[in-house]
């Protein structure tokens, strides 16, 4: 039995599986909360999704092919429109009309920021919104989706947290900080988002200038982290000179202790860096988070008083409250 992974209360969520450039002319199969899913585009090119199971004989509908838009499952060549509708049976004599039963469930699916998003049952809430991703000043540089061996839950404890930045962080800009935590104070941002604000002195080598724009040795932060349950984070970063680096970190369970990460940015520069340049700096962060969690087995206790906790935690022991009371609401 599963810790979190199996929890009713979270099918009814929004997860990333996929970039919305991973969608092409072959299906993909993707994984949350222990469950199959096969994407694909229809005609229009719309990403569709349904579970990865075909009505006749079970065969995985990800080891078949898209063909004008219809999915077409390999075993034996049961096609599937866009709408999860069975609309053709090749053993069958073309007028005898298709079971009932061989249509597909459709799984809601939806691309925002980049990102295809499925929700496995039916959405309770909207897709956290990213109001960056409407303003022109703004570019968005999206990632590839990658695997973590690590529960969401560590992972979201994790982003929540900043006092891991001067010891996970040293290699990129948490080198030098103050290890103390200023007091935080937690808020609702908007209707989605609930964090904190504060800021911070980074470390600024070379390798973060793309990001930065400056050769300053230390920059000055001014910054924003928040969480949307269940387990998608923002950080926002604002420097001296105006510049604004957004980050979204969308954390998908796989299982209890696997996970599909990516992460988003948004930025008001002059586009003159290439994009690559500029988040190769957050991929290096990114990595340093990864290697640190994926020595920490297992779920991240549920209880709170399994785990010791101090001031420089609330943020994040705010975010496992909230995610308990989620998995407790029967409704
Ligand atoms: S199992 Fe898919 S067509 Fe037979
Ligand atoms: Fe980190």
């Amino acid at each position: 039995m599963a810790v979190f992974a199996d929890n009713p209360a979270l099918l009814d969520h929004w997860y990333v599986v996929a970039g919305a450039a991973d969608l092409g002319e072959t299906p993909v199969r993707v994984e949350v909360l222990g469950r199959a899913h096969v994407l694909w585009r229809d005609r229009d090119g719309h990403a569709r999704a349904a579970p990865d199971r075909c009505p006749h004989r079970e065969a995985p509908l990800s080891c078949g092919s898209v063909d004008g838009g219809e999915l077409v499952c390999a075993y034996h060549g049961w096609r599937f429109g866009g709408d999860g509708r069975c609309v053709a049976v090749p053993s069958s004599d073309p007028d005898v009309p298709v079971p009932p039963a061989a249509h597909l469930r459709s799984t809601p699916v939806a691309e925002r920021y980049g990102l295809v998003w499925i929700c496995p049952r039916e959405p309770a809430a909207a897709i956290p919104s990213m109001p960056w991703d409407d303003d022109e000043r703004f570019r968005r540089i999206n990632t590839e989706v990658d695997v973590w061996e690590v529960s969401a839950t560590r992972m979201t404890d994790n982003f929540m947290d900043i006092s891991h930045f001067p010891w996970v962080h040293t290699g990129t800009f948490g080198a030098g900080q103050d290890t103390r935590v200023p007091h935080l104070e937690l808020e609702a941002f908007d209707d989605d988002w609930y964090g904190y604000a504060y800021e911070v002195d980074a470390n600024n080598p070379s390798e973060a200038e793309a990001t930065t724009t400056t050769d300053d040795p230390v920059v000055h932060r001014w910054m924003t982290t928040g969480f949307s349950l269940p387990f998608v984070v923002r950080s926002t970063i604002r420097y001296e000179d105006g510049l604004e680096h957004i980050l979204l970190l969308a954390t998908t369970p796989i299982d209890d202790v696997r996970s599909y990460f990516s992460f988003v940015v948004w930025r008001n520069d002059d586009t003159s860096t290439d994009p690559e340049e500029i988040i190769a700096f957050d991929r290096a962060i990114g990595a340093e988070d990864k290697a640190m969690l994926e020595r920490v087995p297992g779920v991240l206790a549920l209880d709170r008083t399994a785990t010791v906790s101090v001031q420089s935690d609330k943020p994040s022991v705010e975010w496992r409250r909230r995610f308990v009371e989620l998995l407790d609401d029967p409704g």
